[in-house]
């Protein structure tokens, strides 16, 4: 299943960096944009990536904005969408195993290259453990409204 990558202008450099480290490794990432350091609006990017998993056209999302924070607000406001900020390696992995993550956030001007591609890896390879957390992420569906 695709794998897609969207940023601001302050994750515009990250996300380039990223694409081309996939690549060589033979994984082509889908491209959502933005496509030059223009400044743009972090709530336009995270829309065209939420609208692509709920429509199933992309099953994961990598989101960078400058700090992650923006971008992972306005994806959590789509119903079934799941952004978590890669804060730490050990977040990576716990993020997919307790939170089923369906976007790994991260910040441009926050995490460097070699620590965001390291978190990626942690975070695309690692498996939801199901079991109680299916539980409480169908509630987190529930809360739409409130
Ligand atoms: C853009 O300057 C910056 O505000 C944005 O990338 C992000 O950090 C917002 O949370």
């Amino acid at each position: 299943m695709a794998i897609a990558i969207a940023s601001d202008h302050g994750g515009f450099e990250l996300k380039q960096h990223l694409v081309a480290y996939y690549a060589k490794k033979g994984i082509s990432l889908v491209d959502l944009g933005t496509h030059s350091s223009d400044s743009c609006d972090y709530p336009d990017i995270a829309k065209v990536m939420c609208e692509k998993i709920k429509s199933g056209e992309v099953e994961t999302g990598i989101l960078i904005c400058g700090t992650g924070i923006g971008i992972s607000i306005a994806a959590n406001r789509y119903k079934g969408i799941r952004a978590a900020i890669l804060y730490s390696d050990d977040v990576a992995a716990l993020v997919r195993q307790h939170n089923n993550a369906n976007i790994a956030v991260l910040g441009g001007r926050t995490m460097g290259f070699d620590e965001a591609a390291g978190r990626m890896d942690i975070f695309l390879n690692t498996a939801f453990d199901g079991g109680r957390h299916e539980r409480r992420i169908e509630k987190l569906d529930s809360l739409e409204g409130c």
